[in-house]
């Protein structure tokens, strides 16, 4: 604890900070000192400090090790404080400041003690409101916020301690950063809207008699100016500290407006659409980055989403008539294609789920203007293989798999270099097995330890052809691969141990692009081009599988899953669940854009145990965690050996399943390779997904069968394969409720 808290300055931060110091006991006295004796007396009234003071120097002789002076006044001010700091008190009191900018606090401070003080940890909260003073002092002020702290080389451990310690005590999450970066960051995302809403306020109250336009000003204008209500003298002093950084971004927002005013001005509705549609999906984006972000760094924001939880009862009927969503593989690849190709590529049935939509968002990043989704109807401006710009930030890619490592095989072959990073799960998975046969193609590509994300791409390499033996059967890599051997002068072909989907040699086939396979081997030749092309995305078979299986393990049931890829390389969920004994009818089979298409019709018949054939292994590959559901309902024992990949998907999916099942209580004994199931009563209790959509799927699905509920923890993934999947699971009778924590 804290012996004394000395808060100067009591603005809304200082004295929130009081008071929650005060409220949970975090020092053993709360002095505020503030030049005001009305401000001291109100604080006083308030509960907010234990004692009042006019200045530091009345209490300086008082303080030592143990002690803490926050300075909390306006960010021009702290360089008087700090003298003050200098002057009165000893190297063993620690400091810290709450000014938003902070070069402007470290020069000021370098300067007075002839370099930076090891008491001295500043910091920044970013909490505040439009209130100012201390009449608005908020012990929850802080709560799930973040402060930023930027220590340096010279910060003394136990100053530094001292002051975290206190901060996470107010419910604030801490981080830390560069100098710098804190005050680019935050003239970016902070400082400049502030001063957008502050000139459109006063734009608009300059306009002559302006109370006719407040009082017709709706929910847009409000949202937009809150902010206008703030503190003038701190934002003046921001304005003046942070100088550098905000002149860089005003000027970029001001090219922006000049363009859009420009756009207005000619009638120029593409570029009016195009500006729109990327802002809005940035923003949506945004929502889904903060929130990956708190994952992997214990950072949490304002706008991290709640935890979903699926809780199912069991029972119900799975009957029903339905189209799951796009296939995932393919609508990734249409984005990638589309972009790459010349002219304008039309997708329909496009996948509106989180993992292609990350690959959406890299290529707009990347400069490609696309339109949509709009109920699936994605419209991509193709920039021809050599169109893409460098991204002016690391491409985020989610939770996708799919999107980092048939991309990194793409970037490997562009003028310019690129990051890919990814959320806690993708962050974990391995990319060494696209890494190493790019780097046998010249690609020069660091990874992080033990070949993890994030990726680091050096462009401007010249990439050159090979033929590649792929140690594991693995359409990512066949088609990372394939994607550089585009950029390539000469035949790249890679031979896979077993066949995978092949959606990549087939698309590219429909884009004009010339791919050849015999048979297990897939080759193109590199310096052609791509034709834009219209893409129609059937259902996916991996979405449709929870459903197929739904229908196998209840009696009397009876599901018709329409227009879903049948690709041969994708049906091995139709050939296991038919060794099994379930009943599984094919209609209207056609062919949509080279990719095979059908109704599914499932009905229940009794299951038996089977062992699985290996062969069948990477035609079902996504789909073993609802086919495990299937195998605990059947009679007798399912066997799957030759399955490790399975360890390596969004979560390890063999001891995901073994343990959801176990608590389950079915006789699930995983190995290294696969998983031993014998079939008996699903019982019911909690499981957890492991972040993973399938897992959190699969256990739905078996709740169909239970003896009771089934909690099924971290449902959010979901939406990054099936954002339906809630709706459609009730829809056939599914008994699902939405729990948060
Ligand atoms: C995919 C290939 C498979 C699959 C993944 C999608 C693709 O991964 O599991 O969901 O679209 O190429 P692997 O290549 O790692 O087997």
């Amino acid at each position: 604890m804290i012996n004394r808290l000395v808060v100067i300055g009591l603005g809304l931060i200082g004295s929130s900070l009081a008071a929650v110091a005060r409220k949970h006991g975090l020092a053993q006295q709360v002095v505020g000192i503030s030049r005001r004796e009305s401000t001291l007396e109100i604080a006083l009234q308030m509960g907010v400090v234990d004692r009042a003071e006019p200045s530091l120097a009345a209490i300086a002789s008082e303080l030592g090790a143990g002690d803490l002076v926050v300075i909390g006044v306006p960010t021009l001010t702290v360089p008087a404080v700090l003298q003050d700091c200098f002057e009165l008190l000893s190297a063993d009191v620690s400091i810290t400041d709450v000014a938003s900018v902070k070069s402007s606090v470290v020069e000021a401070a370098e300067a007075i003690y002839s370099g930076m003080p090891a008491q001295l940890v500043p910091g920044h909260p970013i909490a505040g409101s439009e209130k100012s003073g201390v009449t608005a002092a908020n012990s929850e002020l802080f709560v799930e916020h973040r402060i930023i702290l930027t220590p340096n080389k010279k910060t003394g451990a136990e100053h530094f301690k001292l002051v975290s310690d206190l901060w996470a005590a107010t419910g604030a999450i801490v981080s830390t950063m560069d100098v710098q970066e804190h005050d680019e960051i935050l003239a970016a995302t902070s400082h400049l809207p502030h001063f957008l809403a502050y000139s459109l306020v006063d734009t608009l109250a300059s306009m002559g008699d302006n109370s006719e336009i407040f009082r017709y000003a709706a929910g847009g204008f409000r949202d937009f100016t809150r902010i206008a209500a703030s503190d003038p003298v701190m934002w003046r002093d921001i304005a003046l500290a942070n100088r550098e950084a905000i002149l860089t971004i005003l000027d970029q927002v001001m090219d922006n407006f000049k363009e859009m005013r420009s756009a207005i001005d000619a009638g120029d509705q593409d570029y009016l659409m195009a500006t729109f549609t990327r802002a809005r999906d940035a923003r949506n984006h945004f929502g889904k980055i903060l929130e990956s972000k708190a994952l992997q760094t214990g950072i949490q924001s304002p706008m991290t989403e709640k935890t979903i939880n699926y809780l199912i009862s069991p029972g119900g009927n799975a009957q029903g008539d339905l189209r799951v969503p796009g296939d995932k593989s393919m609508s990734h690849r249409s984005i990638m294609l589309g972009s790459l190709a010349e002219g304008l590529t039309e997708v329909t049935g496009f996948l509106e789920g989180e993992d292609s939509l990350a690959t959406l968002q890299s290529f707009r990043d990347m400069g490609v203007q696309i339109e949509g989704p709009d109920q699936g109807r994605v419209v991509i401006h193709g920039v021809g293989l050599h169109g893409l710009k460098a991204p002016s930030k690391p491409l985020y890619l989610g939770n996708s798999g799919t999107s980092i490592r048939l991309l990194s095989g793409l970037l490997a072959g562009q003028s310019f270099d690129t990051e890919l990073t990814g959320d806690a799960s993708l962050s974990g998975r391995p990319m060494s097995r696209v890494a190493d046969p790019l780097r046998e193609m010249g690609a020069l590509i660091e990874t992080a330890e033990g070949g993890r994300p994030p990726l680091k791409i050096k462009g401007g390499q010249s990439l050159v052809p090979i033929n590649y033996k792929m140690p594991m059967a693995s359409a990512q890599v066949k088609s990372c691969v394939l994607l550089a051997g585009l950029y390539t002068d000469g035949q790249t072909s890679v031979v896979e141990p077993a066949p995978t989907r092949d959606h990549t040699e087939r698309m590219l086939r429909g884009f004009g692009y010339q791919v050849t396979t015999e048979g297990s081997k897939a080759s193109l030749s590199g310096g052609g081009s791509l034709t834009a092309n219209r893409i129609d995305v059937p259902a996916d078979i991996s979405s449709a599988a929870f459903f197929m299986v739904a229908a196998a393990i209840v009696r009397g049931s009876d599901i018709t899953l329409r227009h879903v890829g049948v690709n041969p390389t994708r049906v091995g969920v139709i050939n296991i669940l038919r060794q099994m004994g379930t009943s599984i009818e094919l209609s209207n089979e056609i062919e949509v854009g080279g990719e095979p298409v059908a109704d599914i019709r499932v009905r229940y018949a009794p299951l038996k145990g089977i062992n699985i054939p290996e062969d069948q292994i990477p035609l079902a590959i996504d789909e073993f965690p609802v086919l495990f559901v299937a195998a605990a309902c059947a009679d007798g024992v399912t066997v799957l050996t030759g399955a490790e990949e399975l360890r390596v998907k969004e979560s390890d999916r063999i001891r995901s399943m073994a343990d959801g099942l176990a608590t389950l209580s079915i006789d699930a004994q995983p190995t290294a390779d696969g998983i031993r199931i014998v079939g008996g009563q699903i019982g019911s209790g909690e499981v957890q997904s492991h972040d993973d959509h399938r897992i959190a799927m699969a256990f739905t699905i078996a709740a169909l069968r239970a003896s009771g509920d089934i909690l099924v923890h971290e449902a959010n993934n979901v939406a990054t394969s099936f954002p339906n999947f809630v709706g459609l699971a009730q829809q056939v009778g599914i008994k699902l409720a939405l729990t948060e924590s």
